[in-house]
């Protein structure tokens, strides 16, 4: 069971007249991450694996134990995890690394975020790849028979969302990792939205690469983690060389280093990392499946509460256990900025609206290129904060009633 005032109680930026509910954009950021990242300004302010007196020995020893602990959080080994400064630049690392050729396939899904689909469209213009696009339904499921055909006849790499974005709807991974491996697909998981909600395992899905960002998961911004399976490490290309990267260089030649160190290149952000490693183990501490069980209970209150509403309509599936703490809707008749400014004016709520950076499901799938409203939960929301969304939705759509009758 997760404590919840306990957790609020380490979260500054929560107070009173505040509800955060948006932390499928970025989270917020509780003390022990703070602490742990003044620590390294305040006392062992130093550059890593550039050093060999005390202070960059132990900014090193520290950076090198926040790569263990996000090892430890995915069940992958130290070595397989890459320091990036986002989801987007991992992603980003793998589809200009891979070096892929006209005419290979590459399998994604309508539901995708932008980052994980605008990569392949530019690979597609500049290398002529076979882009393969798998639909999905209203509801959040992807249509899995098609999917399988386009890897059963070739595909070199599927790459998919753990979680939709928008729809909150979790994808089956494994199912999709089992039919990869079967078929000698690689697999790259968008765990923006998971990592930071539920156990994951690298293993059990059978992924190969798994990108995922800090600043989702309690963390600082700035920060992200790549999984690049160990055996595939040689083969992909880093995005950028430089300093750090380098095992030797001569006057007309250079060799590149194994392992991560060879995608992180000059500087790395070195209080972010070892940010995002106490973050890691804040969450772990609490416990995973603890945080996505209380995310559950809520999502569950906030689907009863306003799907009774007729004005308001829920986007994907109604299932509770289908998804995770992201809600999108649309209060009817009304645009949905103009929802969010009410909810923070009537109650101090916090909300996305637009888009969500997923345009194709927005205009091909949900048909509502106006976007929508998305509340995103996470460990420090609490059921009164659930309760004074819900009233304050169903008052705000009684007033859209009276305004459109
Ligand atoms: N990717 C983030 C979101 O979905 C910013 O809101």
């Amino acid at each position: 069971m997760l404590n919840v005032q306990a957790v609020r109680r380490d979260f500054p930026f929560i107070r009173p007249g505040r509800v955060y509910l948006d932390s499928a954009s970025t989270s917020l950021t509780p003390e022990p991450v703070l602490a742990k990242m003044l620590e390294y300004y305040r006392e062992y302010r130093a550059n890593v694996g550039r050093g060999v007196y005390t202070s960059s020995r132990r900014a090193t020893e520290e950076f090198e134990a926040a790569r263990k602990t996000l090892a430890r959080l995915i069940n992958a080994k130290p070595g397989e995890i890459v320091f990036v400064r986002n989801t987007s630049e991992a992603m980003n690392l793998v589809a200009s690394g891979l070096g892929l050729r006209s005419g290979d396939k590459v399998v994604t899904t309508i539901q995708e975020h932008h980052s994980n689909y605008i990569i392949w469209l530019r690979e597609k213009a500049r290398k002529r790849i076979d882009l393969r696009v798998i639909g999905a339904d209203a509801s959040g499921d992807l249509n899995l028979p098609d999917m399988q055909r386009e890897i059963e006849k070739g595909a070199k790499l599927v790459s998919v969302t753990h979680v939709s974005n928008v729809l909150g709807v979790k994808n089956p991974v494994e199912e999709i990792g089992k039919i990869c491996r079967e078929n000698g697909a690689l697999l790259l998981i968008d765990g923006a939205q998971s990592v930071p909600h539920m156990r994951i395992d690298v293993k059990r899905i059978g992924c190969d690469f798994l990108a995922f960002s800090g600043h989702k998961m309690c963390g600082p911004t700035g920060v992200g983690a790549l999984y690049i399976r160990e055996d595939l490490q040689g083969d992909l290309e880093p995005l950028c060389i430089g300093g750090g990267s380098i095992e030797d260089v001569g006057v007309d030649y250079y060799t590149l280093r194994g392992g991560p160190y060879r995608f992180e290149a000059g500087t790395p952000a070195i209080a972010e990392v070892i940010g995002i490693g106490a973050a890691a183990e804040y969450l772990m501490d609490i416990g995973m499946e603890n945080i996505e069980a209380h995310e559950a209970d809520l999502t569950r209150e906030i689907l009863e509460g306003i799907q009774g509403d007729r004005r308001v309509k829920v986007y994907g599936s109604l299932d509770s256990g289908r998804r995770n703490g992201i809600i999108s809707f649309n209060v009817d008749g009304m645009d949905p900025h103009d929802v969010a400014i009410a909810l923070e004016s009537a109650a101090g709520i916090m909300v996305r609206s637009g888009h969500h950076c997923a345009l194709p499901l927005m205009k091909e799938v949900l048909k509502i290129g106006s976007g929508s409203v998305r509340a995103s939960l996470y460990l420090y929301n609490t059921k009164s904060e659930v309760r004074t969304f819900v009233e304050t939705i169903s008052k705000i759509s009684e007033s859209a009633k009276g305004s459109t009758a």
